[in-house]
This record gives C-alpha cells, sequence and structure tokens, in this order.
C-alpha cells in the first residue's frame, strides 16, 4: 500500500523530520541519488523500505560531480515523476534542496579521498570524487541514518564511500546493491536517454565484452591478453572510444597482472557522446 511521501528542501526540516524519528528509535535507510529514476534506483530504494522502519530518499543533481563540458545543464530531471514513484514504492520522505541550499554562498570545504579516488574513473573525470565524496559526506551527516545504500553500478563510487565512511568515523552501514540490468544486459542509468537507436543496439557489448573477458580470464588467459581483446570487441562493436578496462582487487581496486581468487573487471567506454560504465565480479 502506497502512502504519501513528504517532500522536504532544507537541511533543517530534514534534520528535524529525522531527530523526531530517531527519538521513537526507528531504523533510518537513507538512498542518495541524482533523479531520473529507474529501476537500479528502485532495487536500493526497495531494499531500505523493506530493512528500515523508514526511508528517506535524497534527489540532487550534485554540480561539484560534473565537470566542465560534462552534462550538468542536460542531466535529466524529472522530480514530479520521481516524487509520485517514490511514494508508490513506500518512501517516506525525499530531500530535494537546492544547490544553494547544499552549497551556500562560501561553501569551500572538500572530501577528497586520494588513492581510490584517483584511479580509473578518477583519472579520467579530474575531480569527480571528490565532488561525489563531499556530497555523500554532507548527506550522511545531515541525516546520519542506520544504513545507506548505493549500488555496484558505480563500483568505485561505492569503493570510495565505504573509505569516506570508515575514515571519518561515521557511524553508517553502507549496504552495497547488486546492479540491475536490461534483458539485453545493459546496465541500467539515467544517461542511457542520451543513447541513439544503433548506439542502444552497441551499449549491450561493454557488459558482453567484460563477461568475454572474465571468462578467458578464468581459463588463464593472461589479464594482459584479455584486456587486450576486450578493447577490441568494444570497438568493433560500435564503440567510439574505450577508456579503460581494469582487472582490479575488489576492495583496493589495484590494477592485478594476475589473478588468484577474486578480482572485479571495470570498463569505460564511449558511444558517441554518451560515456558508459560497467563492472562485473569475477572469481577465478
Ligand atoms: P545516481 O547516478 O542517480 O545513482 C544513485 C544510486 O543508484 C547510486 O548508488 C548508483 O550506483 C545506483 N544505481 C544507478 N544505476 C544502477 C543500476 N543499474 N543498478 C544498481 N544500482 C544503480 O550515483 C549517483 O547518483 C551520485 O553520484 C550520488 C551517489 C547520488 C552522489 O551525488
Amino acid at each position: 500500500m502506497s502512502k504519501d511521501i513528504e517532500i522536504v528542501r532544507t537541511v533543517a526540516d530534514l534534520r528535524q523530520r529525522l531527530a523526531a524519528w530517531r527519538q521513537e528509535d526507528r531504523t533510518i535507510g537513507l538512498v542518495p541519488t541524482m533523479g531520473a529514476l529507474h529501476d537500479g534506483h528502485f532495487s536500493l530504494v526497495d531494499k531500505a523500505v523493506q530493512s528500515n522502519d523508514r526511508t528517506v530518499t535524497s534527489l540532487f543533481v550534485n554540480p561539484k560531480q560534473f565537470g566542465p563540458g560534462e552534462d550538468l545543464d542536460v542531466y535529466p530531471r524529472d522530480e514530479v515523476a520521481d516524487a509520485a514513484a517514490l511514494s508508490e514504492r513506500g518512501v517516506d520522505l525525499l530531500f530535494a534542496p537546492s544547490v544553494e541550499e547544499m552549497y551556500p554562498d562560501g561553501a569551500v570545504t572538500a572530501v577528497s579521498v586520494p588513492g581510490i579516488g584517483d584511479l580509473l574513473e578518477g583519472g579520467f573525470r579530474p575531480g569527480f570524487f571528490t565532488g561525489v565524496a563531499t556530497v555523500v559526506a554532507k548527506l550522511l551527516i545531515q541525516s546520519l541514518p542506520h544504513r545507506a545504500y548505493f549500488g555496484e553500478k558505480d563500483y568505485q563510487q561505492l569503493c570510495v564511500i565505504r573509505r569516506l565512511t570508515k575514515d571519518l568515523d561515521l557511524p553508517i552501514e553502507i549496504i552495497a546493491c547488486p546492479i540491475v540490468r536490461e534483458p539485453d544486459g545493459l546496465a541500467l542509468s539515467s544517461r542511457n536517454a542520451y543513447l541513439k537507436a544503433e548506439e542502444r543496439q552497441a551499449a549491450p557489448a561493454l557488459h558482453q565484452a567484460l563477461i568475454n573477458s572474465g571468462k578467458d580470464i578464468a581459463n588463464g588467459a593472461a589479464v594482459s591478453a584479455s584486456v587486450a581483446a576486450a578493447k577490441s570487441e568494444l570497438l568493433n562493436a560500435g564503440f567510439t572510444k574505450v577508456d579503460y578496462i581494469a582487472v582490479c582487487d575488489p576492495a583496493s581496486l589495484e590494477e592485478l597482472e594476475n589473478v588468484t581468487g577474486q578480482a572485479r573487471i571495470l570498463g569505460a567506454a564511449w558511444l558517441g557522446k554518451t560515456r558508459l560504465i560497467d563492472n562485473i565480479a569475477i572469481n577465478t
């Protein structure tokens, strides 16, 4: 049964609602998002609703995690549809602050996570993880939930958030949620909306290339050869540029030359103007 969602736009209102719940000993789950919600987001929301007495979703397109020339201005936004869908799923509170509310004039403090935040995505999108870590740290501190939910779709982001939560002693459990995919394997993403018809057809090749690479490695192929094969597979499938395919330690994200045990294969590649990321777990 759905209940009406309440929308708050200020940190003060958010804190007031959450303080009241905490006083009543309710457990609280937080699901941070940038909106344009799809089934990937909803899988996090459903898990939060199931496991907590109260669920808060945040909707904030965070300018600090967009680089110059990136898609901040055209990022899809539909708060009315998002709020209705969240209400339907049993979310209690939507926190949808303005940029001024999140970053009032003079806000300069940033949270950076060197090392794990500099690799892979961090190398191709300078400043990205500082933007993510800053807004996520703020959201966690503003709401102090018992649990916060993040998708493995953004696997490196999840690792960065685990690190900052630990380093800043935030008493919050970070819950990782599996990637939700289209039937053809494409990971759901708000940015898939940018894909033209023929790009959309080529897009599942990213997941497929990761799977093939994982199988090759499990069968004893050298990591470097399997990464090279995955890159050419993507270019042959119609991808226009490959930023990286990397086989990494699942916790530190250090690149591995040999895999014994668990690893994560992560990839980022372009279809025209759209950049897609994906990753899979492998276990040899
Ligand atoms: P956004 O891209 O809106 O994603 C919000 C959350 O949904 C993230 O934790 C992301 O990993 C998860 N998610 C997105 N697509 C998914 C899929 N196909 N399967 C499973 N989970 C998926 O990630 C962000 O926003 C921002 O960086 C944010 C953390 C909100 C900070 O601004």
